[in-house]
């Protein structure tokens, strides 16, 4: 954007820091928001953007995708990836270090930086992937949103299962740890006890509510010892979350994602391997449970642990189907009806998938609609449904798992740094996000 690049977004609802709603205009200069008011006069009309009848939410930021960029660019690559977020209205992402080279070092996170740079519409943080012998790299790169542990559902380098080796990282440094929480003994000893059984729906059997349970207890544990800052990315059983209502210090932050939400193991019968993932997903009453710790504070914010896998490889027939699922074009639409189906509200969307994660990976000046913060926003259509189609999605995988529900919410232009990125059904890929800061 050039440094006098103006856009003024009139007559939104607008939501407030306060989570009240304004219904009025907006200015933005410079990337910046610098104004808001019930009408904001003398404007060239060239630079207006009419949002009659929108609802102006901060643009989300979804803290855990799989961007399979560099090495897996066949399921999707950062461009691809991207454009799919400016679609979903997520305007920046913080992504995960499982790509090939692995992000262990300073050296493949650079690189990650430099592709970015390059090809992200929105703007991007890159976690450090975990090894049992890279932790004077955890400690020393930089940017990076924070540490990331595959305490299980991973193989190579990444798998790091042991206390013994889990203990030292834990006991070094600060630096945010977050894991992917499932026990990889458990693992493995059930995949045997499961052996031959090509049915998905054993997946959620085999990694079952104790493989989740023991791991976050685990992680808990090291981090308690340490007083070490610990989030426990997607978190999937009610166990977990009532674990957790009873022992979470103030320094450990967790996320459920919107398909542990709105999807269960009935999913299997519809679409098969499609709704394999890691962790898997549980029972209906599971659903009801994570519903309420995230209402109630327990869980903290919205992730959607967007992983594409081609439809080929989802068609090899468990267990040789890769475990993970697209998200990014759909999370936010699909809140946003949950919300308007009344088990929400609106401001709490905006607060699990904004704010929240500004707060919690300390992301200045982001996800919030306030004089100074940075343009990134979304103007969302609260009044129309429509169905998730397979033809309209941007991700290279093709697919998703929501196909055919009907939702609201969909966002109509989504604006990343002032500039507007996606504009009802238009991309503009010349827009360029930048690297967050994480103070
Ligand atoms: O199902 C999953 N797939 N869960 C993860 O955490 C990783 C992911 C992947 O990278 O495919």
């Amino acid at each position: 954007m050039s440094s006098s690049t103006q856009l003024l977004i009139r007559s939104a609802r607008i939501l407030l820091p306060n989570d009240e709603f304004l219904v009025g205009d907006v200015q933005i200069k410079n990337g910046k928001i610098i104004q808001i008011a019930p009408e904001i006069d003398n404007f060239p009309t060239d630079k207006i953007l009419d949002a009659t009848g929108l609802t102006l939410l901060p643009g989300v930021i979804d803290p855990q995708v799989h961007f399979r960029e560099p090495g897996l660019e066949h399921k999707e690559d950062l461009f691809t990836a991207s454009c799919a977020c400016a679609k979903g209205g997520v305007t920046s992402f913080l992504e995960m270090p499982n790509t090939r080279p692995l992000t262990t070092n300073q050296a493949t996170l650079d690189d990650k930086l430099n592709r970015a740079a390059q090809k992200c519409l929105v703007n991007y943080g890159f976690f450090i992937g975990a090894t049992a012998d890279n932790l004077s790299e955890l400690l020393a790169v930089n940017p990076t949103c924070g540490i990331k542990i595959f305490m299980g559902s991973s193989h190579g380098a990444l798998l790091v299962s042991d206390e013994a080796v889990l203990e030292p990282i834990f006991a070094t440094g600060d630096r945010l740890i977050a894991v992917h929480a499932e026990d990889q003994s458990r693992i493995i000893q059930r995949r045997k006890e499961f052996a031959g059984i090509s049915d998905p729906a054993v997946h959620s059997q085999i990694q079952d509510e104790t493989t989740a349970l023991n791991a976050t207890k685990l992680a808990l544990k090291l981090s308690k010892k340490y007083q070490r800052r610990l989030h426990i990315l997607h978190l999937s059983t009610g166990i977990e979350a009532e674990y957790l209502r009873q022992d979470k210090p103030a320094w450990v932050t967790t996320e459920v994602t919107p398909q542990h939400l709105l999807l269960n193991t009935t999913a299997y019968e519809k679409i098969g391997t499609l709704a394999q993932m890691n962790p898997p997903l549980r029972s209906p009453e599971n659903n009801e449970i994570l519903w309420q710790a995230l209402v109630d504070g327990v869980i903290d914010f919205i992730a959607t642990d967007r992983a594409p896998h081609t439809l080929a490889e989802k068609a090899k027939g468990y267990p040789n189907t890769p475990s993970g699922m697209p998200g990014v074009e759909t999370s936010l639409p699909l809140m946003l009806t949950e919300a308007i189906k009344g088990r929400c509200s609106v401001p709490d969307i905006a607060r699990w998938m904004s704010r929240g994660p500004a707060i919690a990976y300390n992301i200045p000046d982001k996800g919030a609609i306030a004089l100074g913060y940075d343009a990134d926003l979304v103007l969302v259509d609260l009044d129309n449904y429509r169905p998730v189609l397979r033809e309209e999605l941007l991700t290279k995988c093709g697919w998703s798992p929501f196909e055919g529900w009907q939702l609201t919410g969909w966002p109509a232009v989504t604006i990343v740094g002032g500039e507007i990125v996606y504009n009802r059904g238009q991309l503009n890929t010349e827009v360029r996000g930048k690297s967050l800061k994480f103070c």
